[in-house]
Order: structure tokens, then C-alpha cells, then sequence
């Protein structure tokens, strides 16, 4: 099966006025169908230039990002946003919108897939259940905790059928006894749903929580580890 992941020989070189910041520097990584792998690294290291690439965000300065076997740097604009529909975007601060319902929230993001309304609010109504919020479904982002404010951002994070979930340091923003239930969750979507997960994170306790760690420092990856569990 082609990786859903593959990176090879790849740099990211920013220029801050004229002085080159090289923030990758030949990174190779490949990402399977139903891994769970976490990218590991202090602040400084790469790991959001990563993060950019892998979500299809931003393009590699040298060498190949493949993401389900397609060259990123080949893509013009509309088929980079056609590619970032097939991923699952989790962020630390939930991005939830104030006004609307967790139902909502989640029915939101399937407006332009080509599915009908009743079909769409179903489907929602199953994310939310999958991530344990059958009975917030009508509640709105202030009226639940953060972690089940995150919950509702990985619902809808899943809407789409996305190839896999890219989360963005996912408990850095809630406390650490709700953050052991949303990893909970996390573990669950990857071992009982089959969803495949790149989790970028500075916390060495939450990345040993997945499969295998990726450890970055200086722009390179310079360790991979399969994590005891
Ligand atoms: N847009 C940018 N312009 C210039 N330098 C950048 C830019 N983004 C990141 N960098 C630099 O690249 C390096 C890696 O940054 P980043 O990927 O954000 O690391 P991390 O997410 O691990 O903290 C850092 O030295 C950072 O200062
Ligand atoms: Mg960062």
C-alpha cells in the first residue's frame, strides 16, 4: 500500500530578509495506513514546518513530500485545497465556532461535500457519539468543558473520511485530566476505527501515548522509536 506519508531528502529554508533559516534539513519520514505516529522535538526544531508540509500548507524548499503517493510540489492551488479536504486538522486552541452547536460545528464542515442536509446532520450526530458527546450534541463550545470542546473538533476533524488526522499539539490547552481523555479518544479512533494519526507535540509523556515517536531537534529527525505501551 503507498504510505500515506513520505518524505524524502526534504528541506525548508525561510529567508528572513536576506539571511537563509534553514528549518529542515533532509528529513526522511514515511507514515503508514493505521499508524500512529508522534513528532517530537523543543520548540525551535521544525516540527510546525513539518506540520505545514505533511497538511499540504506549504510546499518543501528540496527534495519530495508525497502525501498518499502525490508529489506536493506539483499541485497549483486548487488541487493543494482539494488535497487538504482529505485531511483531518486538529488544533491546540479547537478553532470551534462560538455561535453554533457542537452538531453544527461538526455539520459545518461537511457544507461542501455533496451530501443532503438530513444526511449531513446524521453524520454529525455520529461523529459526536463516536467521540463520547451523544448528550452535548446541542450545546454550544462555552457551554463545554475544553476537553470536550476538543472532542468536538476531532468529530469534526473526521467528518470528510479524511486519510488521516493531523493534530497540532492537541491537549496543549486543557488540563491534564481531560487530556488523558481526549488521548484516550485519540488511541481509540487509531486501534478500534482504523484512523491513521500524525501528532505533533513538545510534550515527551503525551508522544510516547502513540505507536512511534519521531524525535526532531535542529531540523532533522534524529531518532525513531516504536513506544512500549
Ligand atoms: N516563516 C518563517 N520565516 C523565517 N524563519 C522561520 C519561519 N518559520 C519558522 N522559522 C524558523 O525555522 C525554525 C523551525 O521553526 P518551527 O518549524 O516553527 O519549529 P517548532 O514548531 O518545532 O517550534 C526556527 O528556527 C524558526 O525560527
Ligand atoms: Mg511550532
Amino acid at each position: 500500500m503507498v504510505p500515506i506519508v513520505e518524505a524524502v531528502n526534504v528541506t525548508k529554508t525561510y529567508m528572513l530578509g536576506k539571511v537563509p533559516v534553514e528549518a529542515l534539513r533532509g528529513v526522511n519520514l514515511k507514515v503508514e495506513t493505521g499508524d500512529f505516529v508522534s513528532i517530537l522535538g523543543p520548540s525551535g526544531s521544525g516540527k510546525s514546518t513539518m506540520l505545514n508540509l505533511i497538511g499540504a500548507l506549504d510546499k518543501p524548499t528540496a527534495g519530495t513530500l508525497l502525501i498518499d503517493g502525490v508529489d506536493i510540489s506539483k499541485l497549483n492551488d486548487n488541487q493543494l485545497a482539494d488535497l487538504r479536504r482529505r485531511i483531518g486538522f486538529v488544533f491546540q486552541f479547537f478553532n470551534l465556532i462560538p455561535r453554533l452547536t457542537a452538531r453544527d460545528n461538526v455539520e459545518l464542515s461537511m457544507s461542501i461535500s455533496n451530501i443532503g442536509r438530513a444526511q449531513r446532520r446524521k453524520r454529525a450526530e455520529e461523529l459526536l457519539e463516536t467521540v463520547g458527546l451523544k448528550d452535548r450534541i446541542n450545546h454550544k463550545p462555552a457551554e463545554l468543558s475544553g476537553g470536550q470542546q476538543q472532542r468536538v473538533a476531532i468529530a469534526r476533524a473526521l467528518a470528510n473520511n479524511p486519510r488521516f488526522l493531523l493534530l497540532d499539539e492537541p491537549t496543549g490547552n486543557i488540563d491534564s485530566k481531560t487530556a488523558s481523555e481526549v488521548i484516550g479518544l485519540i488511541k481509540k479512533l487509531n486501534v478500534e476505527n482504523n484512523v491513521s494519526i500524525i501528532m505533533v507535540t513538545h510534550d515527551q509523556h503525551l508522544a510516547r501515548e502513540a505507536k512511534s515517536t519521531v524525535q526532531m531537534f535542529d531540523g532533522q529527525i534524529i531518532s525513531e522509536v516504536v513506544n512500549n505501551q
